[in-house]
């Protein structure tokens, strides 16, 4: 049996909580000889911060690179507000994404039934919603160069940040976004603003060529990216999948959260190209909530996204799609017996703490083993 390194890095404030529920799975996998994970942890965020002083170090940068996927829990939090801006925790996750290369971001958006009742919106809006939002991650105004703020020496300051693109960066996260609308329903919007961004522009030009050359099988459909936020919170079941930039897909994929019914309930992939000689790409998988610290370190938080991030590593780096079905099976029926953190209660239901959550869903992934 292949092993598979897996580089676990828990992060600050919720993140170590959460991942704890992912080891417990892992550990639970190896001991049946379902598969075999290798693990090894290290320190990112504020955590690294307050060990060596940067946001993840070399040594931590090298072993995620050797790794076959990295499973990131969440950084940030108020006790950083201060330090330096190259320091500061985000800065380690913007780190892994671009020294790694992973400019694919998947952020799936699936409403369990059991949820529906759960969402800030009603219950027929979002009842049986499934999209896929693909975010370019390594490009954009993220890390667009220059990105400075100067002193004009009249009192006032000025901040540039850089929103560029270039031809082959739509391409590649286009033709992953058609690939994954080709094994769905076939159907993809890009969002972007061509009606103010020379970015936008050339995202829609780009995007257009692609598909008349490649897909057109797939139903292709252009939205403003304001229209569709408020498009995805109007009629959220029209999409199928999203394509579109990293500074409005982190936008936009918030907003898809909640219509699952919780920020704590969104898993993500970040996917680098595949390797021509070995098949394999490199990895990262995070959920899309953040470290949440107002509620770190009370066992309030839910462990749902986490888990099911490692549900996206079974499924897209290990080719364990059996094992994926099987734990999202066991979070369907946990929802549904009433099994809640506190996010997702509604009335009827029995609260339960981080690791009960992650406990009870490891129970029924071993009854389904049974
Ligand atoms: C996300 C997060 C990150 C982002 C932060 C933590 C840098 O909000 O993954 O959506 O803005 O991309
Ligand atoms: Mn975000």
């Amino acid at each position: 049996m292949a092993t598979h390194k897996l580089l676990l890095l828990p992060g600050d404030g919720i993140g170590p909580e959460v991942m704890a529920e992912v080891k417990r799975l892992i550990d639970w996998v190896n001991g049946q000889g379902i598969a075999k994970f290798e693990t090894e942890s290290g320190l990112v965020g504020g955590s690294s911060y307050d060990a060596d002083k940067v946001s993840i170090t070399d040594a931590t940068m090298a072993l995620a690179q050797a790794s076959d996927a990295v499973i990131f829990g969440a950084v940030g939090g108020p006790k950083w507000a201060d330090v330096p801006y190259e320091a500061r925790p985000e800065a380690g996750l913007l780190r892994l994404r671009k020294d790694m290369a992973l400019f694919a971001n998947l952020r799936p958006a699936i409403c369990y039934p059991a949820l529906a009742e759960s969402s800030s919106l009603k219950k027929d809006v979002v009842e049986g919603l499934d999209i896929m939002i693909v975010r370019e991650l390594t490009g954009g105004v993220y890390f667009g160069e220059p990105k400075t703020i100067t002193d004009l020496g009249n009192g006032q300051k000025r901040a540039i940040d850089t929103q560029v693109y270039d031809t082959y960066e739509i391409e590649r996260i286009s033709r992953v976004a058609f690939e994954l609308a080709r094994k769905r329903r076939n159907k993809m919007t890009s969002m972007e603003k061509h009606n103010v961004m020379k970015s936008g522009v050339l995202w829609k030009e780009v995007v257009t060529q692609v598909h008349a050359r490649e897909y057109k099988d797939v139903q292709l459909e252009h939205q403003l990216a304001d229209s569709g936020a408020m498009q995805l919170v109007r009629q959220p079941k029209q999409f199928d999948v999203i394509v579109t930039d990293n500074l409005f897909g982190d936008i936009l994929s918030d907003i898809a959260a909640m219509l699952t019914g919780s920020l704590g309930m969104l898993p993500s992939a970040s996917l680098g190209e595949v390797d021509q000689k070995t098949r394999k790409r490199k990895a990262l998988y995070e959920p899309v909530h953040g470290s949440a610290p107002d509620i770190a370190g009370k066992g309030l938080a839910n462990p749902v996204a986490m888990l099911t991030s490692f549900g996206m590593a079974l499924r897209y780096s290990f080719d364990m799609g059996e094992l994926a079905d099987k734990l999202d099976q066991a979070i369907a029926t946990v929802l549904a017996k009433g099994i809640r953190t506190g996010d997702i209660k509604s009335e009827g239901s029995t609260v339960v703490s981080t690791s009960q959550m992650g406990e009870a869903i490891l129970k029924e992934v071993q009854a389904l083993y049974a």
